[in-house]
């Protein structure tokens, strides 16, 4: 039996049967809907259930907890409609002409850009062109049956590469593969484009508002390929770079940032590091997105992509939105959660 799921406000509406979640659901009506890991994990996904039944499904308590479910919240990548549903979300778009697809795909190369990051360049099949909107992630399916997301970290190109950075987890069963045992010519294969991470250009979105970016560590990497992408649109928006990381190893592409920061009109490059010692380090020290909040109190009339560790996500979107006047609305965000290993 199938229901019927209204989008409110848009009052845009798509069908889901009981086996279903809400999300697949959704895309599958080329809806696109705020989400990202599709595993519970990162909450981006979150939404308010207006009317009607949901089966929370496999929502952890640690992303939605009690009090959340108590107030009609839910997962949409976990729940299940159980009666016709209206539901809370405010940020939807047509996804039409980016499928998302199973395919092979060829290591092309790998270079090291710090002791822990590693550059993969991938070639896809030729005369497929694969469209995705940069910011978006792939999944590489393993041959066990699990998954490892990696965002994409160039804007689409003619030559069908796709550039990922991929930093090595300690015992982490993909990354250390990567780090040790891949070579260039490796078959791997990928499903993708996934996760609505992307900039939110029309004029009916805030636009034309300028623009807080705030990556940690490889959280670089989707934000590269946003930037990568406004270049070549020649969309000129006032931007704010914050980079952060441990060390200044850690902002393996820093000369690269240093380079918009002179060629570009209204684009400031901040970088930060967090750890001791500085030693040698003349720059920002402490959290990422506190020397945002020290640089723009009011955040009032500005876009914010952050990218990066679940932890500075949170961080940054409960200060921004308590402390600097940021509209959740304006608060867009890709949280680099590990595995849980459930089936997707
Ligand atoms: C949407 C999305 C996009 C992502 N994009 C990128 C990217 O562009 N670049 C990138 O480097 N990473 C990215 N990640 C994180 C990346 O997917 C994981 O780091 C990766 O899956 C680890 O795989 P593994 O098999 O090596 O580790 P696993 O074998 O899965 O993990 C081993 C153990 O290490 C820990 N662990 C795993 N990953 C992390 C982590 N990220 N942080 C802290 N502890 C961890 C866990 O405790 C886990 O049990 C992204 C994640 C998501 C959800
Ligand atoms: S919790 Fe649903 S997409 Fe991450």
């Amino acid at each position: 039996m199938s229901f019927k799921v209204t989008l409110q406000p848009s009052g845009r509406a798509f069908s889901a049967d009981a086996d279903t979640t809400l999300l697949q659901a959704a895309l599958d009506a080329e809806l696109l809907v705020p989400y990202g890991c599709r595993d519970g994990a990162c909450g981006a996904c979150k939404a308010k259930v207006l009317s009607g039944e949901v089966d929370h499904g496999r929502a952890p308590l640690s992303t939605l907890p009690e009090p959340e479910r108590a107030a009609g919240m839910t997962l949409m990548c976990c729940a299940h409609a159980q009666s016709d549903l209206a539901v809370e979300c405010r940020d939807v778009r047509s996804a039409h002409d980016i499928p998302v697809r199973k395919l092979p795909c060829r290591v092309q190369s790998l270079e090291k850009l710090a002791a822990d990051v590693m550059r993969l360049n991938l070639r896809l099949p030729p005369n497929d062109l694969f469209h995705f909107l940069p910011g978006q992630y792939i999944d590489f399916l393993l041959a066990d049956g699990q998954r490892r997301s990696f965002s994409i970290a160039n804007a689409p190109n003619a030559d069908n590469m796709l550039e990922l950075h991929v930093r090595q987890i300690p015992g982490g069963k993909f990354t250390t593969r990567v780090f040790s045992a891949m070579k260039e010519r490796d078959i791997l294969r990928i499903e993708g484009p996934l996760g609505s991470f992307s900039l939110r250009d029309k004029p009916e979105d805030g636009g034309d508002k300028p623009i807080v970016f705030l990556a940690g560590g490889t959280g670089f990497a989707p934000i590269k390929a946003i930037i990568e992408d406004m270049i070549a649109r020649e969309i000129s928006r006032p931007i704010a770079l914050y980079w952060g990381a441990r060390a200044p190893e850690g902002l393996y592409l820093h000369e690269l940032a240093l380079r918009w920061a002179h060629q570009l009109a209204d684009f400031r490059y901040i970088p930060v590091i967090s750890g001791e010692p500085l030693e040698g380090w003349s720059g920002r020290s402490g959290l990422v997105h506190h020397a945002v909040m020290a640089d723009l109190p009011d955040l009032s009339g500005h876009q914010v992509y952050a990218c990066g560790a679940p932890e500075m996500i949170e961080a940054a979107k409960k200060d921004f939105s308590e402390a600097c006047r940021l509209p959740l609305t304006g608060f867009y965000a890709d949280a680099f959660t590990f595995a849980t290993n459930n089936p997707i």
